[in-house]
């Protein structure tokens, strides 16, 4: 994804800048471990919740690496099944609403989301989605040219390739839609803090129950 250390070092300061130490932390889509991994030397207490074992256990080697100063726990199940009551001072949820289509199952996650968290929670919520003005072509191509020149692949043909894989199953909200659906779920001072080549990043808070 183009920009994102840039968008996992933004994550991790805003959390500073809004948890307090021993802060009860969720991260939803927690495998591979990027969000872990970051977040890991501070002392929080994370729950990170994945429905692949395979992406868990990637996590899991990562996190053998290091000597974690946060507690960590990792559930494996899709989120909609999480049923521990427990309020969070933050949630993170990094590429992965865009797995749900938006048929009421985009809002109903957030809506679990929001019943998660204390009032005056942090939510961070990251989403691959249509930028506006932005022509999907375009976008592609510059895809397309930015994984040659990284080196990430080879060629055109592996970049398409890599991008359908990647898209596939994924369902893009435009940007004005996913902060209606913000709203809707009761969150407030919803704030954009990130736009990469088509995905975006916002932070925002549980407003109080209506
Ligand atoms: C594109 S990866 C992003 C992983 C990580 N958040 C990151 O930024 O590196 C999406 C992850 O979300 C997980 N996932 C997708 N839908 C989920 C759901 N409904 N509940 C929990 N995890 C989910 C996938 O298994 C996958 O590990």
């Amino acid at each position: 994804m183009p920009g994102y250390l840039g968008l996992s070092r933004l994550t991790l300061a805003i959390l500073r800048s809004h948890m307090k130490t021993s802060g009860d932390l969720l991260v939803i889509g927690a495998g591979g471990g990027n969000e872990l991994i970051s977040f890991a030397m501070e002392e929080w207490n994370i729950t990170g919740i994945d429905s692949s074992p395979q992406m868990l256990e990637l996590a899991e080697q990562r996190l053998s690496q290091i000597k974690p100063k946060s507690k960590i726990e990792l559930l494996c199940d899709r989120f909609e099944n999480f049923e521990k009551g427990k309020e969070f001072d933050a949630i993170t949820s990094i590429l992965v609403m865009h797995f749900l289509p938006d048929d009421g199952t985009k809002s109903n996650f957030l809506k679990k989301v929001f019943h998660h968290l204390r009032e005056g929670a942090t939510y961070i919520h990251v989403d691959v989605c249509r930028l506006p003005n932005a022509s999907m072509d375009t976008i592609a191509e510059i895809a397309i040219n930015y994984l040659i020149t990284t080196g990430l692949v080879h060629n055109r043909d592996e970049a398409v390739k890599f991008l359908t894989n990647g898209s596939s199953g994924a369902y893009f909200s435009e940007t004005t839609r996913m902060e209606e659906m913000f709203r809707e779920a009761g969150f407030i001072q919803i704030q954009q803090f990130f736009q990469g080549l088509y995905y975006c990043g916002w932070m925002m808070k549980r407003g109080p129950l209506k």
